[in-house]
């Protein structure tokens, strides 16, 4: 499949990007600065340049993409405004594009304890921004995935998670092992109209994904 990268030049992103492109499907990384397009071109991946803030369809078209992984975020350097047009409309909105072009196939990374109702946490405007347009997801037609990991590290990834942990355990998961669940479920069906808690653990991602 084309998969359309969304969020292609963040840090899970990034990681996302190159093992689509060393596996079986051919990803499109969508930047919203031209200045990060040489990078993906010394990789040989193609690029669009589009903003979350503006319509999606356009990116989609010009991808010629058969399915989307939404890695995109606002970030923590940003301000509350910018989770809700980012993590919660731009989710939203790239959602609308995926149904207005007839195409089914999504994968969301999201958080552990996104949820529309979060209260007391320090992040709850965030982790409220993300379960809306995770239920947004769930409402819709579409193929979904949504993968809710907990912390993301920098750590190597040792390909060995933990999905459904317990949940008032916390947990972090090398970006590089979420990537590689990420790219993984697009090929297990059964992970179509699933969501799922991840953090790191002791079982490898095939099993532990054909377990769904
Ligand atoms: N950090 C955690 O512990 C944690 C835990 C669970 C889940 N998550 C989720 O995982 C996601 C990925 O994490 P990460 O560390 O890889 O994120 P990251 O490095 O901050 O990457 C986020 C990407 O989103 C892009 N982006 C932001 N606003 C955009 C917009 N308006 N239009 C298009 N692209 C936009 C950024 O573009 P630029 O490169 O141009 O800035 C960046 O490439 C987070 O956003 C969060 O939702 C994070």
């Amino acid at each position: 499949m084309r998969v359309l990268v969304v969020g292609a030049n963040g840090h899970t992103g990034r990681r996302i990007v190159r093992l689509l492109r060393d596996g079986a499907h051919e990803p499109i990384a969508m930047v919203r600065d031209t200045t990060q397009v040489p990078h993906f071109g010394e990789l040989g991946v193609a690029t669009v340049v589009a903003d979350l803030e503006e319509p999606l369809d356009p990116a989609l078209e010009a991808a010629s993409a058969e399915a989307l992984i939404f890695a995109a975020g606002s970030g923590s350097e940003t301000g509350p405004e910018k989770t809700l047009a980012v993590d919660r409309d731009g989710a939203i909105r790239s959602i609308a594009a995926m149904e207005a072009a007839g195409l089914s196939r999504y994968v969301m990374l999201s958080a552990l304890r996104a949820d529309p109702g979060s209260e007391g946490s320090p992040i709850s405007h965030y982790l409220r921004a993300k379960g809306i347009a995770d239920e947004h997801l769930r409402r819709s037609d579409l193929h979904y995935t949504i993968v809710r990991p907990g912390r993301l590290t920098f750590d190597e990834g040792t390909g060995k998670v933990e999905l459904e942990p317990d949940p008032e355990s916390g947990g972090s998961i090398p970006r590089d092992d979420v990537a590689a669940v990420i790219v993984a479920t697009l090929d297990q069906k059964g992970t179509v109209r699933k969501t799922f808690d991840l953090v790191e653990g002791s079982t490898s991602i095939a099993e532990a994904l054909s377990s769904l």
